[in-house]
């Protein structure tokens, strides 16, 4: 008779236990994703309060062993998550961050691979896609194995926007934010629909000039700032992105998700990581989606990638 307390037994690492990490890990238990998951940080009594704190939600949801890692607990783990480092402080550029961030990625990354990890890399510290770069660097991993947190969060927030817009539930708007997950990303348009029906046609259907679809574009970029000046940081977002992509992964769901990805010639583009639609599945990155731009679009995606290569040259010289 088969052994019936045999399952698919599945493990997520933690790095990094601040606002983003510690939000993350209460996604994972609230959705009931993996059997096991484990939290590392600088700060070990932190992670030990987390772990304690988060077993007792497991109760309502589905049962996982949550316990403060090392790094030697990367070894098995199917996905490991990496959101340490300094966050944006009011003022801050995301793309200020990178110096700080390398310099901790660069101490991070040695330790999780000499543990014998072969699983997943998902990057969530800024500047992302700079960071998610230095990951593939640093680990001498397969490009598809290292994936960015990328544009999802910046997505999220653009369809959230237009759902309030055109009153449409914000999952039916099927609309994109691409490039750096910062301050030069922008917005398909051209592709976008909701229910199959081009964006552009409804925003004229219901009176939205193309610099009325702009301005929503230029307020998704800023919301992060808007967010930071009130209550010092965002995190929620973020952490629902990541335990989306976590999901994707461990599911092997073959999901299109906007993420931080490698590009092999798509735009125009290689030796980066940046945001567009991409498929996740348990091997990581199974390929990306190349979406139809405009000249406006194509050129804001050139630019971008301009601003990163800049900056990952600059970081990691
Ligand atoms: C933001 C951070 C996660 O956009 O970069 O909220």
């Amino acid at each position: 008779m088969k052994n019936l307390t045999t399952k698919n037994h599945q493990k997520v690492i933690l790095v990094g236990d601040g606002a983003v990490g510690s939000a993350f890990a209460y996604s994972m238990v609230n959705q009931g994703l993996a059997e096991e998951f484990g939290i590392i940080d600088v700060v070990k009594e932190r992670t030990e309060g987390d772990a304690l704190d988060l077993e007792d939600a497991q109760v309502f949801t589905a049962p996982k062993n949550i316990y403060s890692a090392d790094y030697a607990d990367c070894k098995d783990a199917d996905v490991v998550v990496i959101t340490a480092g300094a966050a944006q402080k009011p003022g801050e550029t995301r793309l200020d961050l990178v110096n700080k961030n390398l310099k901790i990625f660069s101490m991070i990354i040695k330790p999780i691979v000499d543990s014998g990890f072969d699983g997943i890399f998902v990057i969530a510290a800024n500047p992302v896609d700079i960071l998610t770069y230095a990951t593939w660097k640093f680990s001498g991993f397969p490009k598809e194995k290292v994936i960015g947190s990328g544009t999802s969060l910046d997505t999220s927030r653009l369809r959230v926007a237009l759902a309030k817009k055109f009153n449409v539930d914000p999952r039916n708007v099927d609309a994109y934010i691409m490039g750096e997950h910062g301050d030069s990303e922008f917005a398909a348009f051209t592709a976008a629909t909701i229910g199959s029906k081009p964006l552009t046609a409804i925003a004229k259907e219901n009176g939205l000039s193309e610099d009325d679809l702009l301005e929503i574009e230029d307020q998704t970029r800023k919301k992060a700032y808007e967010i930071i000046n009130r209550k010092g940081a965002t995190y929620y977002g973020i952490a629902t992105c990541l335990m989306r992509i976590t999901k994707a992964i461990l599911r092997d769901e073959n999901a299109v998700l906007p993420v931080g990805a490698t590009l092999n010639g798509e735009y125009g583009l290689n030796d980066i990581f940046i945001g567009t639609p991409a498929i996740i599945n348990a091997n990581g990155l199974a390929g990306v989606i190349e979406v139809p731009l405009s000249d406006r679009e194509q050129d804001a995606m050139a630019k971008s990638a301009e601003t990163l290569k800049k900056v990952t040259q600059d970081g990691l010289a």
